[in-house]
């Protein structure tokens, strides 16, 4: 199923090309999406994370051009833009061109001549779901950049360009998580990360249970600048507690430092330390086949970005309880940045089917908003292929 739709994504996008350009492409990149399984709000704390690339993924066909000039096409913006390496700041330009705009600073900034090319870009990771719709657009071109170029770079660095253009070109502070599972991400396996050392772990997925990935409908909102607050609030409790990051902190650390964090410094802590130790739990559970164990952990980082990170809204909460209470359901949490977008649960396969006949349905009832849920595969990291 997942499979058909992939491939139908694939081709729709080689064939509006030969439509638009006249011809066949040279290249096709493609960067998956991702769902964070758990180790939310820790990686810009240099500390865990768990996400799997997903079976959602962008594409963009392209062909180099002699006068430098980039013509790209947007599929699902049903949309069309032209710029050169002298425009790329132009603020006419729309808005949904500043990631792939992004990737081509950075690529020269690296000193990496990318040619004029035509391209056409199309995928099925729904917008602002939480998904990383974005950090695969920046892997994405950078690939596809690469390529024209006749150069290339590690899944890591490309990772870390895509993080860069977040930070200087769109002014995001986000973590490395999205943009190193989109590059790196492993069929089948999750994805450990050492969020200071940049170490990858790939965790199988154990058999017999399935990803669902539950899209909320409600579309975030503050996102923004709330990040850049927790990322702030972080900072200065790390500070407070001298250590480098939340990451070298421990538990009893903060608990002996809780009058001198003050109540939101002490939570937004309590998260971090916490949510990095349910993180490496839940990778030894899923090694071991404790599902029962990995749930737990699920549900416990859920409550802690609801209580103390505050990142969570009702309607991922009433998801998140709606999942838990299913049969057959090990945990569910709510997945990425958070205030809206989706949740994440781990379910037995024998059970997927009722699962998402009851959540969606009562979710629908309560919020009167009309949810999304898939069963997803983990998917490999980026690539291109050359025709
Ligand atoms: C967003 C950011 C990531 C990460 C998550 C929260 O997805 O882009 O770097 O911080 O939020 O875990």
């Amino acid at each position: 199923m997942s499979d058909d739709r992939t491939s139908t994504v694939r081709e729709h996008v080689l064939e509006v090309f030969r439509t638009r350009f006249d011809g066949a492409p040279a290249l096709l990149a493609r960067a998956p999406g991702r769902v964070n399984l758990i180790g939310e709000h820790t990686d810009y704390n240099d500390g865990f994370v768990l996400p799997a690339a997903i079976d959602r993924a962008i594409y963009v066909a392209a062909r180099p051009r002699a006068d430098g000039q980039v013509h790209l096409v947007s599929v699902d913006f049903e949309d069309q833009t032209r710029f050169t390496l002298d425009t790329l700041d132009d603020p006419e330009l729309p808005a949904w061109s500043r990631y792939p705009r992004g990737a081509m600073w950075w690529l020269a900034a690296q000193g990496i001549a990318v040619p004029g090319f035509d391209a056409v870009m199309g995928g099925d990771i729904p917008v602002g779901a939480g998904l990383s719709s974005s950090a695969a657009v920046e892997v994405v071109m950078i690939e596809l950049g690469l390529a024209l170029a006749g150069a290339s770079l590690s899944k890591q660095a490309i990772a870390l360009g895509g993080v860069e253009v977040e930070h200087r070109f769109i002014g995001m502070p986000c973590g490395v998580m999205d943009q190193m599972a989109s590059a790196m991400g492993v069929a089948q396996h999750a994805l450990l990360i050492d969020c200071r050392s940049l170490e990858t772990t790939p965790i199988p997925l154990p058999g017999g249970i399935s990803i669902v990935i539950m899209d909320t409908a409600k579309r975030r909102g503050l996102v923004d600048s709330e990040y850049a607050l927790r990322r702030e609030q972080c900072e200065e409790a790390a500070r407070l507690l001298g250590v480098p990051a939340l990451r070298d902190a421990t538990r009893e650390q903060v608990e002996a430092a809780r009058e001198r964090l003050g109540d939101v410094l002490y939570r937004r802590a309590r998260h971090v330390v916490g949510e990095n130790l349910r993180t490496n739990v839940f990778a030894m559970a899923l090694r071991s086949g404790g599902l029962k164990t990995a749930g737990q952990a699920m549900r416990e980082s859920h409550a802690s970005l609801r209580d103390d990170y505050e990142v969570s809204c009702r309607e991922l909460d009433i998801m998140a309880d709606l999942a838990n209470a299913q049969p057959g359901c090990y945990g569910a949490r709510m997945t990425g940045g958070g205030f809206g977008g989706c949740a994440v649960a781990l379910v037995e396969n024998g059970a997927v089917d009722a699962f998402v006949q009851a959540v969606g349905p009562a979710y629908q009832a309560q919020t009167g908003l009309t949810p999304q849920l898939y069963v997803c595969q983990a998917a490999a990291g980026s690539g291109v292929e050359r025709f």
